[in-house]
């Protein structure tokens, strides 16, 4: 570990979150942090684990690719909680999940980072980072969801050229974006805040108290993209999204397409 103090985190994590919290563990170098809680028993319901790193050697990205994080260049971290009944329309968590990232990034002083639909952070036009949500089933109909959440913090010389960025086009990292670098202790112990509280908040009350704000977020809005789901190709305008979390894409004379699975780029 170059830049984590697992003592300084778990000291750092706030009551409501730390009251949940059935175990923490943070790892010197791992494969990815995803891959050890998938790997795990998941918690208790209402109960979550946390791994986190600066170091991840096989990252893990959606739509199988791969997230680079050289060592010490960025903040790893997963979470994992359990729904003792799923919540409905649990796609849209992910979404939620997203909003609280930008919620962790507030307190620690980082404003301006937005979201591109379904769930990659962006900061000045480039990818600051990304959240990849699995999830596993458990015994009487209960579910564990895995949320990883990877953020480029320092990449120093790397280039884009360097890392495998998906669907973005350039890279972004805090030290090139923030007025104020966060500690990366301080940085993760918020993060495990906001986590907490978006899981027990949909649990609570599902999507949407998030949808108005995601809108408030959303980096695609008025874009002209071009959107690759399972089904088709889909070229248009980024309109939004709708109340359960869909992307709408205005594809012209008033036409508006609902996207619920996809790999978005610029046109
Ligand atoms: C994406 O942009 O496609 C999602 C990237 C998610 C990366 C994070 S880093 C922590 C966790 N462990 C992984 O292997 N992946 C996620």
């Amino acid at each position: 570990m170059i830049n984590l103090d697992p003592d300084a985190i778990r000291h750092s994590i706030g009551e409501a979150a730390a009251a949940r919290l059935a175990s923490f563990d943070a790892f010197s170098e791992i494969e990815s942090t995803n891959s050890f809680l998938m790997q795990q028993n998941g918690p208790p319901p209402g109960r979550m684990t946390v791994a986190v790193t600066d170091n991840q050697t096989m990252g893990r990205g959606r739509h199988g690719r791969t997230w680079q994080s050289p060592p010490g260049s960025g903040l790893c971290l997963s979470l994992a909680y359990t729904f003792q009944v799923p919540p409905a329309n649990l796609p849209a968590l992910t979404l939620a999940i997203g909003l609280g990232v930008i919620e962790a990034l507030e307190n620690e002083g980082v404003g301006g980072v937005q979201l591109k639909w379904p769930n990659d952070l962006m900061a000045a036009d480039g990818k600051l980072g990304g959240i990849l949500t699995e999830s596993q089933s458990q015994a009487a109909g209960a579910v564990t969801i895995v949320t990883g959440v990877g953020l480029n913090m320092n990449l120093g010389e790397i280039s884009d050229f360097e890392l495998d960025m998906g669907s973005a086009r350039r890279v972004a990292d805090l030290a090139g974006f923030a007025n104020v670098l966060p500690k990366h202790d301080d940085l993760a112990a918020r993060l495990i805040d906001s986590l907490c509280a978006t899981f027990v908040d949909f649990e609570a009350d599902g999507f949407e108290r998030y949808a108005q704000r995601w809108v408030e977020r959303d980096w695609l809005f008025g874009r002209e993209v071009v959107i690759d789901t399972p089904q088709s190709q889909v070229m248009g305008m980024g309109a939004g999204i709708a109340e359960d979390g869909a992307l709408l894409v205005d594809t012209g004379e008033g036409a508006v397409c609902r996207i619920t699975s996809g790999s978005v780029v610029l046109a």
